[in-house]
């Protein structure tokens, strides 16, 4: 039986935002026989072919999407030893956090600080989510991908996936796979990773964290900043952090810390947050770019507004459109842009609507 295509399916309910219009034709796969027959009935009517992951890193545009969204449905998730590692396959539907609890529980090193993310394990390769000194592409052994373009499955090694900072070869090309399943090189028994200096600092005072001592304290650093849904937290439809940090180089890095403390932001250099990269250049801190730029946490422009934990999450509060979320975004972003000279970059997936460009002035 092939897939069952739906016409004028509203995207908002699918997406934490609980923004955006419908999409024209919508279908669910579970198999790669399904995507294939509908990427072929998709091409027959020259539509474009949208992948729905969980819809937690989405803004949808008012008038939607005309083409086809798929819904990939496969889920498991199965551990293979080899040599050192346990191999970790989670199908492309399977909830991310499900696979790092999964891990966890076998006490399989490598993913634990990923905890609490929320979208699909499918997505995650994709903008290579991070948190809390750990990213995907650490542990990524490899993708079953359908190739879009000959309509095969193969299996891309991570290290032809192009990794970055919040970046990959599908962000910069979305045509080119599609997801099948993510495996994952977990180490057994091993002791977990703890790099960043908040969660060292929770967990102080514990002698040998236990990897699901990581994985709690991890979910209280989210819960603390509403980057853990909640469907009582009135900062829970967001996309978590809506602008990258900003990487810049360390000319740039210190002209802002010269202003900072001219303008007496800071009292000393190091209370600007700034990570030195390998590559020479330095990552900035989104959100202390933008509190410091005078939009507060908190701050509301009608339905949406800046999460009252995190400066960099955008909130709808309900009865809004994506319109109005992009005018507060773009309100941000000109914000810092004036203030710091730094023009920040959405993180999102923009589906059905563009992400507006800077005004030139004269
Ligand atoms: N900060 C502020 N004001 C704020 C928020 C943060 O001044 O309102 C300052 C903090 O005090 C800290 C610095 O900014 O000095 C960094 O803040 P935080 O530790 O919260 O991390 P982040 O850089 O804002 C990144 C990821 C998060 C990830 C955390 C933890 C990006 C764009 N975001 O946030 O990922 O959970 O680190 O590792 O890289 C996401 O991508 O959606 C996401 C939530």
């Amino acid at each position: 039986m092939p897939p069952v295509i739906r016409r004028d399916v509203p995207l908002a309910p699918l997406t934490t935002f609980e923004l955006g219009g419908p999409a024209r034709f919508f279908a669910q796969v579970a198999t790669s026989e399904d995507v294939v027959w509908a990427l072929r009935w998709a091409g027959e009517q020259n539509l474009s072919v949208f992948v729905l992951g969980g819809g937690s890193n989405l803004v949808v545009g008012d008038a939607g999407f005309p083409g086809l969204v798929l819904q990939l449905v496969a889920r498991g998730i199965e551990f293979r030893s080899q040599g050192n590692h346990v191999l970790l396959e989670a199908q492309a539907a399977e909830p991310w956090d499900d696979v790092v609890a999964a891990a966890v529980a076998r006490d399989l090193a490598g993913i634990e600080c990923l905890s609490g993310i929320p979208g699909t394990a499918g997505a995650t390769p994709i903008q290579n989510v991070g948190a809390y000194g750990q990213e995907a592409a650490d542990t990524l052994r490899s993708l079953r991908v359908l190739d879009r373009r000959t309509l095969e499955v193969r299996e891309l090694p991570a290290v032809e996936c192009g990794f970055g900072y919040r970046d990959s070869i599908f962000r910069r090309d979305p045509g080119r796979v599609i997801v099948l399943s993510a495996s994952f090189a977990l180490r057994p028994g091993a002791q977990p990773v703890i790099a960043y200096r908040e969660l060292a600092n929770a967990l102080a005072g514990t002698a040998r964290p236990s990897l699901s001592g990581v994985r709690e304290a991890v979910l209280d650093l989210r819960r603390k900043k509403s980057m853990l849904y909640d469907p009582q937290d009135s900062n829970r439809r967001s996309a978590g952090s809506f602008f990258t940090n900003p990487m810049v180089g360390v000319d740039q890095a210190a002209a802002l810390v010269a202003q900072a403390l001219g303008e007496h932001l800071v009292q000393s250099a190091e209370e600007v947050p700034q990570y030195p990269l390998p590559d020479g250049r330095v990552k900035l801190a989104a959100g202390w770019l933008v509190e410091r730029a005078g939009v507060k946490r908190g701050l509301r422009m009608g339905p949406v507004g800046v999460s009252s934990q995190h400066a960099l999450a955008l909130v709808h509060h309900g009865g809004g459109c994506t319109a109005d979320l992009i005018r507060l975004a773009v309100h941000v972003r000109d914000s810092v842009a004036l203030r710091f000279g730094i023009t920040l970059q959405p993180e999102p997936v923009f589906l059905g609507v563009a992400w507006p460009g800077l005004q030139q002035t004269d």
